[in-house]
Parts: C-alpha cells; sequence; structure tokens
C-alpha cells in the first residue's frame, strides 16, 4: 500500500525547532515532503538549526526573505500553490504563528487539502500583533489541531471550534527531552547563576527608538551581564541607534543555535525575552523568565511567578528578574512524546478531515 504523503511548511527559526521531532517521527509512516518559505535565510537563523539538528535538506526552498507582511505572505502563497498541486500531499502540517504558517494553511485549503496544525488554540487576544492574526485564521481554516495546553482548548471552545482538538502537550517540551538525554544540558560551574540570558525581536520592542534604549539601559543596570543573543531586525535598530561599546554590562551576541541556546537558559540566573518560544523553555527548565510585553499566550508561565509582564516601565525588569518564585507545576507542557502521538493520530485518520 502507498504510504501517505505528508508536508509540511517551515520558514522561520521556531519553526525548524519544532519540526525536527515531527520529521523523526513521520519518517516511519509517511512519505514526508518538507518546504523551506525562506522567511528566514541567515545562517544563523536556519541553516544552523538543520545542521545541529541532524535534519534533512527541504526538498523545496522558496527564497520568499524578507519584506512587508503582505508581500512575504503572498509570495510563499504564489510559490506554494504550484508546489502543492504537483505534489498532492493528503495532508499539510503548518506550526505555530508565523507568515509562513499561515501562508501554508491558506494555500491547502484552498486547493482542499486537510491542514494539521501544530500548536493550535494559542491566543494572546492582542490583533495587534501579526501572529495573533496567523494562529486565528490557521486555526479557523485547520482539520485538525494539535493544542499543547487545556488553556488552548478553551480559546478554540470560545471560537467555536471544537472537533478534531487534540491535547497533545509541547514538541518544544518532547526537544527539551531529546537536550536531557543526549548530555546538552551541561552545568558550566563557572558561569552558572551568574548572567542573564535575553533576546529580543518583538517589532514593538525593537523599532521604537527610545524604548530600545530604554531596555539596553536596564540591561546594562542589572547586578549580573547579560548575554544577549540579537536578532537580526535587532541588530539592525541597534546600529543606527547606539554604540554597543558603551554598554559594559551587555554581551552582544549573533543569533546562537538551538544547543547553545539552551544551553545558556539552563546556565543562566534567568531569561529577559519577548519571544513566545523562550518564556516556554525557560518554564520548562525552571527558570525564571522576565517578558517584556502587555500580555502573553503562554498564560501557565505566570503561575507562582515563574514569568513577569513588563512593559510600560521597563525599569521594572531590576527588580522582576530578581524576585522569588513559587512552587513549580510540573508537566504543563506534556511528556515529551507529542510529535509521536501527532504521528500517530494523523496516520490512524479514518476518512481525510477537510
Ligand atoms: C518571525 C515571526 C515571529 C517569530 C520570529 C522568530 C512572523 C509574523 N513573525 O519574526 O512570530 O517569533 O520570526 O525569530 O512571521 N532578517 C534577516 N535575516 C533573517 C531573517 C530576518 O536579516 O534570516 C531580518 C529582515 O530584515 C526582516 C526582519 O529580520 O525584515 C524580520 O524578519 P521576519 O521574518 O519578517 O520576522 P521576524 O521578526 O523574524
Amino acid at each position: 500500500m502507498r504510504k501517505k504523503k505528508l508536508m509540511a511548511i517551515i520558514g522561520a527559526r521556531p519553526q525548524f525547532i519544532k519540526h525536527a521531532p515531527l520529521e523523526i517521527a513521520a519518517q516511519k509512516e509517511f512519505d514526508f515532503v518538507t518546504v523551506h518559505t525562506g522567511q528566514h535565510y541567515d545562517y544563523r537563523m536556519s541553516q544552523i538549526f538543520f545542521d545541529e539538528l541532524k535534519m534533512s535538506r527541504p526538498a523545496y526552498n522558496l527564497n520568499a526573505g524578507s519584506g512587508g507582511h503582505g508581500a512575504q505572505t503572498g509570495k510563499m502563497m504564489a510559490d506554494l500553490e504550484p508546489i502543492m498541486e504537483n505534489e498532492k500531499p493528503d495532508g499539510v502540517l503548518v506550526y505555530g504563528d508565523t507568515n509562513s504558517t499561515l501562508a501554508g494553511a491558506l494555500v491547502a485549503s484552498k486547493l482542499h487539502i486537510p491542514v494539521y496544525h501544530v500548536e493550535a488554540g494559542l491566543r494572546s487576544y492582542n490583533r495587534e500583533m501579526p501572529e495573533e492574526i496567523n494562529r486565528v485564521l490557521t486555526d479557523h481554516v485547520s482539520s485538525v489541531l494539535f493544542v499543547p495546553t487545556q488553556q488552548a482548548i478553551w480559546n478554540l471552545e470560545k471560537e467555536g471550534i471544537t472537533k478534531n482538538v487534540y491535547q497533545i502537550g509541547d514538541v518544544m517540551y518532547d526537544m527539551i527531552d531529546i537536550c536531557r538525554k543526549n548530555n546538552i544540558l551541561q552545568k558550566d560551574e563557572e558561569v552558572f547563576g551568574k548572567f542573564y540570558y535575553a533576546t529580543i525581536h518583538r517589532p514593538y520592542n525593537t523599532d521604537n527608538d527610545e524604548r530600545l534604549l530604554r531596555i539596553l539601559e536596564a540591561f546594562e543596570q542589572l547586578p549580573y551581564p547579560v548575554d544577549f543573543a540579537v536578532h537580526p531586525r535587532t541588530l539592525k535598530r541597534i546600529s543606527t541607534l547606539s554604540d554597543t561599546t558603551k554598554f559594559n554590562n551587555i554581551h552582544f551576541l549573533e543569533p546562537v543555535s538551538y544547543f547553545d541556546s539552551i544551553r545558556k537558559i539552563h546556565n543562566s540566573r534567568a531569561v529577559i525575552t519577548d519571544s513566545g518560544g523562550l518564556q516556554k523553555e525557560a518554564y520548562m527548565l525552571e527558570k525564571k523568565c522576565v517578558t517584556l510585553r502587555s500580555e502573553t499566550e503562554w498564560v501557565e508561565t505566570l503561575q507562582n511567578n515563574w514569568n513577569s509582564l513588563v512593559f510600560d516601565k521597563i525599569e521594572d525588569i531590576l527588580t522582576e528578574v530578581e524576585s522569588p518564585v513559587g512552587d513549580y507545576i510540573p508537566a504543563l507542557y506534556g511528556d515529551g512524546t507529542a510529535a509521536n502521538e501527532i504521528i500517530e493520530i494523523l496516520a490512524n485518520l479514518k476518512t481525510p478531515v477537510l
């Protein structure tokens, strides 16, 4: 019997990480075709993950690159359509909430190919975030929705989505489990607990000069040094804004690989970020996190002060990052078997669900 064909659409850094455990799990059951939209293209934003995680080379690369949201998403869609028409996959996997997710979901659904959304049901309820639009639209055209948390089920229920929703945990926790098993989480005695690990890339933090400067000034005043892994978007802004050498307490680093990022979280004193994924990874690795946003879709991390939101008063970073945490609630994000469960569910689908 012919194996069913599953197509995965990836394009941005967090998607490479989410895709890695699924690629392993899918091999047994499916004929697997991967399309890289090219949304992220620098070596340190893309290829480094394929090399480190030993992922296979995508069958297609669309080179969609940067641009306005419309232009970027539109180019991906125009290029994806003939590929899906030729390949005729039985279903299309999309991950998370980026423009690549939306492009893949829209094209597949219009071609009547079932969309399987991994990390469905997340909501920040902030429609100014492009990611929120991407999440809502993707969920509404998805045939099967894989959600990490109970909260995501409730979010979907509010929008009338109750069928073919499966809570399977979080594929990013699968990756943490893989790191544990492969000895990636080694303690660096010299620096353990003596630095903060930071990443900042959301437009509302990077694209306003005064705000970005206030963030850097807060980092400068922290009691321990800050390892700041700088996204290309942020680097462009910082280089026009200020002389980085005047910040003695900040180590400006190039974007780091996945394992390096996990090691940094593990060895850090606390994490400061506006990323979705890093908030969760900090929680999974039992580190305090300060999130430079007014809300988060990962609301579970806020319990017992493990994650604090800082938005209007940037200087609150200084107190929040050192504020004590309460009891740790384990297994909020599953048990490391999410990818296998996804593949098992998809392999056992009786009829194509549209
Ligand atoms: C995207 C996602 C965001 C995710 C983030 C992870 C959307 C709407 N946003 O944001 O949810 O958290 O990825 O990193 O899809 N750039 C480079 N080289 C690269 C990639 C980007 O120089 O390899 C620069 C470009 O100038 C680009 C800018 O960074 O315009 C932003 O990139 P883009 O992919 O549009 O969005 P991100 O901010 O990375």
